[in-house]
């Protein structure tokens, strides 16, 4: 397995990859687009034999999948002016899941963030309707959680901004854990110490 950067060439892949496995539409789309010109889009990629075997992207700012006012004005209160790196999409290809994979890119992703003076990571992570949080554990791996709130329904205008959602289509059910991780090298798994 290879570890490096996301590049412009795998935009088209990565954002394929995205519609198809987290949020579907032309919104999502259009915003992925305007981050990775934006120059403060960041990602970090597995792979194996060429093939994309996991990746992971993040942005500078305080910006989830689409406007939550009233949170993002709690979310800004809480970071007291330091630095946000927001998460924007982390997937593994079924068949190198449960390996430590989702945490290493974490782990990268992570010193990624430090070097460009990140404080915290925020998390806008998915809670499938049966309370799965497929990235909560390898998130810990970004440090020590200090502000997180369970929003049930947290895509409920999914329609209004023309998202689907893999699991529940256009009414959807899920809810998402938002966090604010202080960013800490130190905090890597026993196996990353390695
Ligand atoms: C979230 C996702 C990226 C995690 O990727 P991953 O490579 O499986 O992540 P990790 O292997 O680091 O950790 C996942 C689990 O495997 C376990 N694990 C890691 N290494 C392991 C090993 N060597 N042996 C056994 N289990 C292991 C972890 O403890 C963790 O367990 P838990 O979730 O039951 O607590 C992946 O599940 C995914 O792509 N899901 C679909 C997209 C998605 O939901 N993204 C989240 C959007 S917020």
């Amino acid at each position: 397995m290879e570890f490096s950067s996301v590049t412009e060439e795998d935009e088209d892949r990565i954002i394929a990859l995205t519609l198809e496995h987290l949020t579907d539409g032309a919104y999502v789309e259009n915003c992925m687009r305007k981050q990775f010109a934006s120059g403060k889009y960041y990602g970090v990629k597995a792979t194996e034999d060429g093939e994309l075997a996991g990746y992971l992207t993040f942005k500078e700012g305080i910006d989830f999948t689409y406007p939550h006012d009233e949170l993002r004005s709690e979310v800004i209160k809480e970071a007291k002016g330091r630095k946000v790196f927001t998460g924007d999409a982390i997937y593994v290809n079924p068949k190198y899941r449960k390996c430590g994979l989702g945490g290493k890119l974490t782990a990268m992703a992570r010193d990624i963030m430090i070097d460009h003076g990140g404080y915290y990571f925020l998390g806008e992570m998915w809670i499938y309707p049966d309370g799965t949080i497929p990235a909560h554990s390898p998130s810990k791996i970004y440090g020590e959680y200090e502000y997180e709130k369970i929003v049930p329904m947290f895509y409920k205008d999914n329609k209004k901004y023309g998202l689907t959602c893999p699991i529940c289509g256009e009414d959807c059910k899920c809810g998402a854990l938002i966090s604010l991780i202080r960013l800490d090298a130190g905090k890597g798994t026993e196996d990353e110490k390695k």
